[in-house]
């Protein structure tokens, strides 16, 4: 029962706040959201989530997409122990805070990414995946969304049979795109 109610809850914060644009946001709960949808898979691949949470002011980002990003995050790092033989499968979720500055680590230490997988991941389409299980659009989008969207960094670290951390920074305050500059006028030819 409580697990229906758990995920019944997660859909809510999940969904709900599609297209509401940008609103102040307790990033916690978002991040509890996306690890109550993949619940079963990490049941079923035995990972076991570490949760290392500091206290987070709330942050103002458009909540749909930034869960979105955080699911394509998870969800590799799920992906990232198919054929990994290990006791130790685990998912570890970190939240710190530096001034008007918030930042998300999320560390498997599933099979980890050679450097010449690493240069490529936010290429769109790019994938190692079998072909047709996978579009290879999940962190192309993400970077879009974190990097542009919410004018955050979005960086990762891996090692190879060790494990991989994806790290999301962002800025507390929203900071709209600046408006396009001006295009510049062609100075009409003064008549004299
Ligand atoms: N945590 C991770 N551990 C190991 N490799 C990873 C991890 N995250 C991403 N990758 C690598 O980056 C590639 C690109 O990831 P991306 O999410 O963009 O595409 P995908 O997962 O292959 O397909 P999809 O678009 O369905 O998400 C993956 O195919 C995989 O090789
Ligand atoms: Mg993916």
């Amino acid at each position: 029962m409580n697990r229906i109610k758990n995920i019944v809850k997660a859909l809510q914060t999940f969904s709900r706040t599609d297209n509401v644009g940008v609103k102040p946001v307790d990033i916690q709960d978002n991040l509890e959201s996306v690890l109550t949808m993949v619940a079963q898979s990490l049941q079923a691949q035995q990972i076991t989530v570490e949760r290392d949470y500091s206290p987070l002011p709330t942050v103002e980002i458009n909540p749909g997409e930034f869960n979105q990003a955080l699911m394509h995050i998870v969800v590799n790092a799920i992906d990232a122990f198919d054929g990994v033989e290990r006791d130790d499968r685990t998912l570890r979720i970190t939240t710190t805070r530096e001034a008007d500055r918030v930042r998300i680590a999320i560390a498997d230490n599933g099979k980890g990414m050679t450097p010449a997988v690493q240069a490529k991941i936010f290429d769109p389409f790019f994938s190692t995946k079998a072909i047709g299980s996978a579009s290879g659009m999940g962190l192309s989008m993400t970077h879009t969304i974190i990097t542009q969207a919410h004018r955050g960094h979005l960086t990762c670290a891996s090692v190879p049979g060790e494990g991989t951390t994806f790290t999301v920074e962002l800025p507390c305050h929203h900071q709209p795109h600046s408006p396009r500059a001006p295009v510049p006028m062609i100075p009409s030819l003064a008549c004299s």
